[in-house]
C-alpha cells in the first residue's frame, strides 16, 4: 500500500506491567526495531517508569511518552504532572483526553485545547483522542460528538502545527471490550475527521495529520484496520503489553 503518511504504531500500557516487565519489554520492542524510516513507534508508560523507560529507548527510534499532563508549569496541583515535567524524564510526547480520563476521571472537553496547547509548547508530540460513547452512537450522536471532541481539543492550534500532533479515533465501547469497530464505522469517522482537519485548518493540514484507530487492536484484526484509506496507525492497550502480541502489530503488513 502506498501511503502518504509514516504509519505510527502506538501502545498505550495504562497502569499495567511493573517496572522490571516495563523494561524487558520495551528491550525486546527495541531489539525488533529497524531504523525507523518506515514506521513509527512508541510506547506511554506510566509516568513512574518514564525516565527508565526512555533511558532503555535512547538511541533508537522508539518514542516513549507520558498518558496525561496538566496545562500549567508548576503551582498546587496534587498528583498532576506538567509538561516540562515529562520532558525532564524523557517523554518526547504524551496522550491527551484518552476516553478512560475523560469518562472515569471526569475531565472535561474544554481542558484538551489547553492540554494539547501546552504540549505543543513543551515540545511533546500530542496524541489528542476522541471518541463516541456506545449510547452515544445508539442515539446517531457520533458525528456530533467527534467534532465538538475536535472543536475543543484543537481549539489552540495552528495549521503548520498538524505535523507535530496525532489523533486516535477510539470509540470507547471497542476500548477494552474486544468489540472492535466495523471497517464502515471506522472509514466514515476518520473520514469526519480529516474533512473537520481540512475545514478548519485547510488542506495541507487535512493531508499532514495522522489519524489512528484504537479500541481492541489485535495482531489478528490490524491488517485490516491499516488498510483503510484514512488510518495512519493504531493506539493499542491490552495487546501492547507483551510482545507476543505487540510485535506483530508493529509488523502489521506480513500478518495474513
Ligand atoms: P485496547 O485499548 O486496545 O485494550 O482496547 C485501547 C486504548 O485504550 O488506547
Amino acid at each position: 500500500m502506498n501511503r502518504v503518511r509514516k504509519p505510527y504504531i502506538a501502545g498505550n500500557w495504562k497502569m499495567n506491567l511493573d517496572r522490571s516487565r516495563a523494561l524487558d519489554l520495551i528491550k525486546t520492542i527495541k531489539g525488533r526495531l529497524g531504523d525507523g524510516n518506515d514506521r513509527e513507534v512508541a510506547v506511554f508508560t506510566p509516568a513512574v517508569y518514564l525516565a527508565d523507560v526512555s533511558a532503555v529507548a535512547q538511541g533508537s527510534p522508539l518514542g516513549v511518552g507520558g498518558q496525561n499532563l496538566h496545562w500549567e508549569q508548576q503551582g498546587a496541583f496534587t498528583g498532576e504532572l506538567s509538561g516540562k515535567m515529562l520532558r525532564e524524564v524523557g517523554a518526547d510526547r504524551v496522550l491527551i483526553g484518552h476516553s478512560e480520563r475523560r469518562h472515569l476521571f471526569h475531565e472535561p472537553d474544554d481542558w484538551m485545547g489547553r492540554k494539547v496547547r501546552t504540549a505543543l509548547d513543551c515540545d511533546l508530540l500530542p496524541v489528542l483522542c476522541i471518541g463516541e460513547t456506545l449510547d452515544e452512537r445508539s442515539h446517531n450522536r457520533t458525528d456530533r460528538i467527534l467534532k465538538k471532541q475536535l472543536e475543543s481539543g484543537l481549539s489552540a492550534v495552528q495549521a503548520t502545527e498538524t505535523r507535530r500532533l496525532t489523533i486516535a479515533y477510539e470509540p470507547v465501547w471497542a476500548i477494552g471490550t474486544g468489540e472492535v469497530a466495523t471497517p464502515e464505522q471506522i472509514a466514515a469517522a476518520h473520514a469526519l475527521i480529516r474533512k473537520w482537519v481540512g475545514t478548519k485548518l485547510g488542506g495541507d493540514a487535512a493531508v499532514t495529520i495522522r489519524i489512528l484507530y484504537g479500541g481492541s487492536v489485535t495482531p489478528d484484526n490490524v491488517k485490516g484496520i491499516m488498510a483503510s484509506p484514512d488510518v495512519d496507525g493504531v493506539l493499542v492497550g491490552g495487546a501492547s503489553l507483551k510482545p507476543d502480541t505487540f510485535l506483530p502489530i508493529i509488523e502489521f503488513e506480513t500478518r495474513a
